[in-house]
């Protein structure tokens, strides 16, 4: 299940995963450099901060965007406007369709988003050329479980209990072993995953506050009248702040590496 996103707060707010990409691409593709014609796909692109960066390794090559999200196709589309190698298209992922397997996917903090990561890999794995690459970054095993811990205690609060009933929690942070058994049965070889630890601080609960609004509690906030919006994040930044000083999200990421077998 999808929502949308505030791009403009995501853009001004997302240095934290934009440098998560960037660290990732350098490893991953100063071990195994690019030619820089190949076809690829950003998948979960968001307002196309990452994907620029991918663009740089390809500048012969070409790139199609693709997101959920009204709102970040929209902010992606005016980024890359006038870009010939760079097509933005809104797509769920678990429908992804397309006409010409790719040499590359790239994805960073998007795949926890989706819980049904076996077909999500399927789909992956049908756009990819045999011996295409997938490389992709995304809140693995443990991550932001202050945060989690944090948000289920205010949601049980009086004043905001009755909006979750029913609630189910979407997201799937999802451990190397799961996962590679999971890339392994959708067709991929080579693969490799694991995670680690990306603790990252914010000056003041506020900040915290107005971050987690938009990166983390988008889904929460749309079961909320916009007067809730605020009290709901400031409760939880209050609580995740409470633990430790300066307020820090306890992020841990799972990166995957694997190759599209040639049999599939
Ligand atoms: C945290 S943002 C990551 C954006 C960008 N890749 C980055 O690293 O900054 C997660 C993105 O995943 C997208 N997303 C979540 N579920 C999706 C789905 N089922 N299909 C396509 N996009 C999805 C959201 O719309 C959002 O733009």
């Amino acid at each position: 299940m999808t929502h949308e996103w505030n791009a403009a707060e995501y853009e001004v707010l997302s240095a934290p995963m934009t440098g998560w990409g960037f660290d990732l691409l350098g490893r991953v593709l100063e071990d195994r450099p690019l030619g820089g014609s190949e076809s690829a796909i950003d998948v979960g692109c968001g307002t196309g901060r990452v994907t620029e960066l991918l663009l740089r390794h390809l500048p012969d090559g070409m790139v199609l965007a693709v997101d959920a999200s009204g709102a970040m196709v929209e902010a992606a589309r005016r980024r890359f406007a006038g870009d010939v190698r760079v097509r933005v298209e809104q797509v769920d992922l678990l429908r992804l369709e397309v006409q010409e397997p790719v040499d590359l996917i790239l994805s960073t903090a998007t795949f926890h988003w989706i819980k049904a990561h076996q077909r999500l890999f399927g789909r992956l794995a049908g756009a990819l050329k045999p011996g295409g690459r997938l490389v992709a970054q995304c809140g693995g095993k443990g991550n932001i479980s202050r945060v989690t811990r944090a948000t289920e205690e205010v949601m049980g609060e009086e004043r905001f209990r009755s909006r979750f009933e029913g609630w189910e929690d979407t997201k799937e942070y999802a451990d190397p072993e799961t996962t590679w058994e999971r890339l392994e049965a959708a067709g991929f070889e080579e693969v490799e995953t694991w995670t680690h630890e990306e603790p990252t601080r914010f000056g003041s609960v506020e900040e915290l506050a107005r971050y987690l609004k938009t990166v983390v509690l988008g889904r929460h906030l749309e079961r909320l009248p916009e007067a809730d919006h605020q009290p709901f994040a400031d409760a939880v930044a209050t609580k995740v702040a409470a633990v430790e000083d300066p307020p820090t999200m306890d992020y841990v990421r799972l990166n995957i590496l694997a190759t599209r077998g040639r049999e599939t």
